[in-house]
C-alpha cells in the first residue's frame, strides 16, 4: 500500500506538491513539511504553534478532547493514586515502571545527589532579601553548570544521565534554600533518611532550635502535586529547553531557560496569579463582577487558572488536585478555608457560562494548586518554584529524549518578514 500523502497545490503557480503524512500511535496525524521551502519555496505560518508538532516524542500523551493524559502510556489518574514522585520520574526518563531493585537503585541515587556545592550557598547571599523565588532559581540552576562540568559532555550518555539525576535531586534543595533566604533563616540540609517530598518540606520549614516532624498527609499530598505536574508534552517552557538543547548547551543551562519559561504567568506563573485573582475578588459577592471583567475585551483581567491551549474539556489534574484539596484541606483542619469555597463557586459560575462554555474554557492544573500549596504553608511567591521542581523530571525527559535523537538538529525557525523594504543609508542631516 503506498504511503499516505497530503497534497498541496498553489492557485497563483497551479503547481501542486504531495507531501508525506506520518501517523503516530495516538492522535492526529502530521504533515511532514520539511521539504516544503526547499520543493516549493514557501514557509508554513503557525505563531503560537496551533497546529505543528515540532518533533517525535514517546514520552507523554495529551486527547485535549477528551482530557487524557498519559505518562509513557499509564493515566495520570493511575499514577496520582498508586505511583511516587520519583517512581514517575524514573518512568518518564527510562519509558517504563522500574522494578523493586530498580526503584531502589534510582531512589538511593537521587537521594545522595540532594546536597548542593557548599560555595552556591553564598550564591545566595548575592540576591536581595525580597528577590523572587524564581528568579534565584533561575540563576543558581544555571550556575550549577559552573559546578559540575565534570560531566557535560551531552554526548556521553552515561554524563547525561548523571546531569540528569543531578537535576532532579538538587532542585528541591535550591528552591527550598531560596525560600529560606527570603525568610532570613538558615538553610537546612536534606536528611537521606527522608523521602523526597518528605525532605523537601523538611529543607522549607525546619530550623535549627528545634526538631521539624514532616506531616504524612502534607507528604502525600506534595508527592501527588509533583506527581501531576512532572510532564505535559511539548508545553512552552518544555518547548524552550528542547530548543535551547538543540543548540548543544549543557543540560543546567537548558533547564534554567525553561524555569525562565514556566514562569510567565500564561503558564507556570498562573497558580500564583490565581492566588491573587482569589484575594482580588475577595468573597463569592463579587463573583459576577469579575467573571464580567473576565469576558470585558477592553478588560486585562483573566480568570487565571482557566483556559488552555490543549484541554478543551476538563484539565484531568484539575479534578485530581479539587479532590486532593478537600482531603488535605479537611485533614488538615482547614475545610472551610473560604479560599476554596471562593474558588468552587467561582469555577461553578464559570461553567455555567456561556463565553466559558463556547470558548471551552474549563479549569486547568494551576486553578486549585495554589490553594492546597497555601494549607500547606508554602507562600505565593514560591508557587511556580513548586511546579519547577516537579517540571525537573519531563523537562530533563525531553532533553535526553532530543539529544539521543541521531536526526536531531538546531531547531532554527523561520518568519514572515513584514519590516521595511531595502533602503540606502541616509546622512544624518537628511532624516
Ligand atoms: C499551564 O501548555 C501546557 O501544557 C501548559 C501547562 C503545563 O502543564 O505545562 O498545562 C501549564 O500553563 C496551564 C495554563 C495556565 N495559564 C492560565 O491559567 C492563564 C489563563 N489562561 C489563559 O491565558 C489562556 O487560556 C492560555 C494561555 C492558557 C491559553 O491561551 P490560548 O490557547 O492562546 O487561548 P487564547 O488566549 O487564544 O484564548 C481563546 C479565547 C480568547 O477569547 P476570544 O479572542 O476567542 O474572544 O478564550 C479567551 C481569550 O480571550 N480566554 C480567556 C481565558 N483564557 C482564554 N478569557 C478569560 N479568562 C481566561 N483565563
Amino acid at each position: 500500500m503506498s504511503k499516505p500523502t497530503f497534497s498541496l497545490s498553489d492557485s497563483s503557480s497551479g503547481r501542486s506538491i504531495e507531501l508525506p503524512v506520518r501517523d503516530g500511535v495516538l492522535g492526529p496525524s502530521t504533515i511532514d513539511v520539511g521539504t516544503l521551502y526547499r520543493d516549493f519555496g514557501v514557509f508554513t505560518y503557525d505563531p503560537g504553534f496551533t497546529s505543528t508538532a515540532s518533533c517525535d516524542s514517546s514520552i507523554t500523551f495529551i486527547d485535549g478532547d477528551k482530557g487524557v493524559l498519559l505518562y509513557r502510556g499509564y493515566p495520570i489518574e493511575q499514577l496520582a493514586a498508586k505511583s511516587s514522585f520519583i517512581e514517575v520520574a524514573y518512568l518518564l526518563i527510562y519509558g517504563n515502571l522500574p522494578n523493586q531493585t530498580e526503584l531502589d537503585e534510582f531512589s538511593a541515587i537521587i537521594t545522595n545527589h540532594t546536597m548542593i556545592n557548599e560555595t552556591l550557598n553564598s550564591f545566595y547571599r548575592g540576591f536581595h532579601h525580597d528577590a523572587h523565588p524564581m528568579a534565584m532559581l533561575v540563576g543558581v540552576v544555571g550556575s550549577l553548570s559552573a559546578f559540575y562540568h565534570d560531566h557535560t559532555d551531552i554526548n556521553d550518555p552515561k554524563d547525561r544521565e548523571i546531569s540528569a539525576h543531578r537535576l532532579i535531586a538538587k532542585m528541591p534543595t535550591i528552591a527550598a534554600a531560596c525560600y529560606k533566604h527570603s525568610k532570613g533563616e538558615p538553610y537546612v540540609y536534606p536528611q537521606n533518611n527522608l523521602s523526597y517530598p518528605a525532605n523537601f518540606l523538611r529543607m522549607m520549614f525546619a530550623v535549627p532550635c528545634e526538631d521539624y516532624e514532616v506531616d504524612p498527609i502534607a507528604e502525600r499530598a506534595m508527592d501527588v502535586l509533583f506527581i501531576l505536574h512532572a510532564d505535559h508534552e511539548q508545553n512552552a517552557s518544555t518547548s524552550t529547553v528542547r530548543l535551547a538543547g538543540s543548540s548543544g548547551a549543557n543540560p543546567f543551562a537548558c533547564i534554567s531557560a525553561g524555569i525562565a519559561s514556566l514562569w510567565g504567568p500564561a503558564h507556570g506563573g498562573a497558580n500564583e496569579a490565581v492566588l491573587k485573582m482569589l484575594e482580588e475578588v475577595g468573597d463569592v459577592g463579587q463573583i459576577e463582577k469579575y467573571v464580567a471583567k473576565a469576558k470585558d475585551k477592553d478588560d486585562p483581567f483573566r480568570l487565571m487558572g482557566f483556559g488552555h491551549r490543549v484541554y478543551k474539556n476538563y484539565d484531568p489534574r484539575a479534578t485530581i488536585i479539587r479532590e486532593v484539596c478537600h482531603n488535605v484541606l479537611e485533614k488538615l483542619g482547614n475545610g472551610n478555608d473560604p479560599t476554596l469555597e471562593l474558588a468552587m463557586r467561582l469555577e461553578e459560575v464559570a461553567l455555567r457560562d456561556e463565553y466559558f462554555v463556547e470558548r471551552k474554557l474549563y479549569p486547568n492544573v494551576d486553578f486549585y494548586t495554589g490553594i492546597i500549596y497555601k494549607a500547606l504553608g508554602i507562600p505565593t511567591n514560591m508557587f511556580t518554584a513548586m511546579f519547577a521542581i516537579a517540571r525537573t523530571a519531563g523537562w530533563i525527559a525531553h532533553w535526553m529524549e532530543m539529544i539521543a535523537d541521531p536526526a536531531q538538529r538546531i531547531g532554527r525557525p523561520r518568519q514572515l518578514y513584514l519590516g521595511p523594504e531595502k533602503r540606502d543609508y541616509p546622512g544624518i542631516t537628511t532624516r
